[in-house]
């Protein structure tokens, strides 16, 4: 079961895009002075700010990156669930092989580290943890993939309450543990193959609007800087990491950057079923030329930002439930999958092996028309036994 707090209603839907933003206005104008669920932070004095008044562009190493990283899958549900298994899936050897042997070429992976460290400065991360992670991190580097390894789900840091397994932060430095625990990551995989990205954090949102998050990025992009000065980082917006507050995301004047978003319209399709948005009732069918035109702008807009801004973006998750009928998976898969790779982003479908899954864990093998949807030669040289819906 997934913990999801106030935000969840809001989640994504264009409604809540537009509320969103007209709250993120709201606390704009009032950012001097902290507002009723604003807690005053403490140990930020630390970690200064680069500058992000004058972001020159992609670096060529960015750009070939992006590239490369061509057609990718997350490991979600596994480590950003409060802790491995809860969520009734682990980072196994064998979904690594078969994500070798389905042509991925990228595996994006959540870790929910603010779940495995101390309770207070140094917020020192448990050894156990970060070795398991490393463990997994150098076995699918060993097999040649492009890794995105993002901070996610730190619910005190989002301003919601701890999800059922998640522990409680002291509110006045949920800042300065998001800081500190990159400092220990960086410093870590710093001498990690250059096929490993950093991802800042996923989906900011709640507490982290737009004016909060773009300082905390530039925070963070020092802590990292200091000990990975060349490692392409994967950065993105607030209100969700979407492309409807792309604009608001102040770039740090930094070259080796990807630019991320999430697409998930149209919500009442692909969140349909999904106990963590109770209000999508099943039985939604997907693509009529409405929901198609929802699709279709939103990689328009991200086009046009990365075409005025010159960094690469890259499609981090997008994905739909298994609620939903088959043949629409399908059908949006397929959309999805074209928008993306017509205007050369590379992508990462959430997720592999749970609710989301293209891969059908019992039977130990991928769902067919999903992943003829995401390669186009799937079932003509792949090795797997590929399963029928
Ligand atoms: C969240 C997942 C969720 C998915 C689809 C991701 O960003 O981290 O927990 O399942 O979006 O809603």
């Amino acid at each position: 079961m997934r913990g999801y707090a106030w935000g969840t209603a809001w989640r994504r839907s264009w409604a809540g895009v537009a509320a969103c933003a007209a709250m993120v206005a709201v606390l704009m104008v009032g950012c001097s002075t902290p507002g009723p669920r604003e807690v005053p932070q403490l140990g930020l004095e630390a970690f200064p700010p680069v500058a992000n008044d004058k972001a020159p562009g992609a670096s060529q190493q960015a750009w070939e990156t992006a590239k490369a990283m061509g057609r990718g899958v997350n490991f979600g549900n596994m480590f950003d669930a409060p802790d491995e298994g809860l969520w009734g899936i682990k980072a196994e050897p064998e979904f690594i092989d078969a994500v070798v042997a389905a042509g991925f070429r990228t595996v994006r992976l959540p870790v929910r580290w603010s779940n495995h460290c101390g309770n207070a400065p140094p917020f020192t991360l448990e050894p156990a943890f970060a070795d398991r992670v490393e463990q997994v991190v150098d076995a699918l580097l060993a097999r040649g993939l492009y890794v995105v390894m993002d901070m996610h789900h730190d619910r005190p840091f989002e301003g919601a309450k701890p999800d059922p397994g998640e522990r409680a932060a002291d509110p006045q430095r949920v800042d300065e543990r998001f800081l500190r625990l990159w400092v220990q990551v960086a410093e870590r995989f710093k001498g990690k193959s250059d096929k490993l990205l950093f991802e800042v954090y996923n989906e900011p949102h709640g507490r982290l609007h737009a004016e909060r998050w773009n300082d905390l990025l530039a925070r963070a992009m020092g802590v990292i800087r200091a000990s990975n000065p060349d490692r392409v980082v994967v950065i993105s917006g607030a209100a969700w990491g979407g492309v409807w507050a792309l604009h608001q995301l102040r770039v740090p004047n930094d070259p080796h950057l990807l630019v991320s978003f999430h697409h998930y319209e149209p919500m009442d399709f692909t969140h349909q079923g999904a106990d963590w948005h109770p209000e999508y009732a099943v039985g939604v069918t997907c693509c009529d030329a409405g929901q198609a035109k929802k699709v279709a702008q939103a990689f328009e807009v991200a086009k046009a930002w990365s075409d005025k801004r010159r960094y690469p973006l890259f499609l981090g998750e997008f994905g739909s439930h298994d609620k939903a009928e088959m043949a629409s998976r399908e059908t949006y898969t397929r959309l999805m999958r074209e928008h993306a790779e017509r205007h050369g982003m590379p992508w990462a479908v959430w997720e592999f092996g749970s609710s989301f899954g293209v891969y059908d864990r019992q039977a130990k093998a991928y769902h067919q028309g999903l992943m003829k949807a995401l390669m186009p030669t799937w079932g003509q040289s792949e090795s797997l036994t590929a399963k029928s819906p």
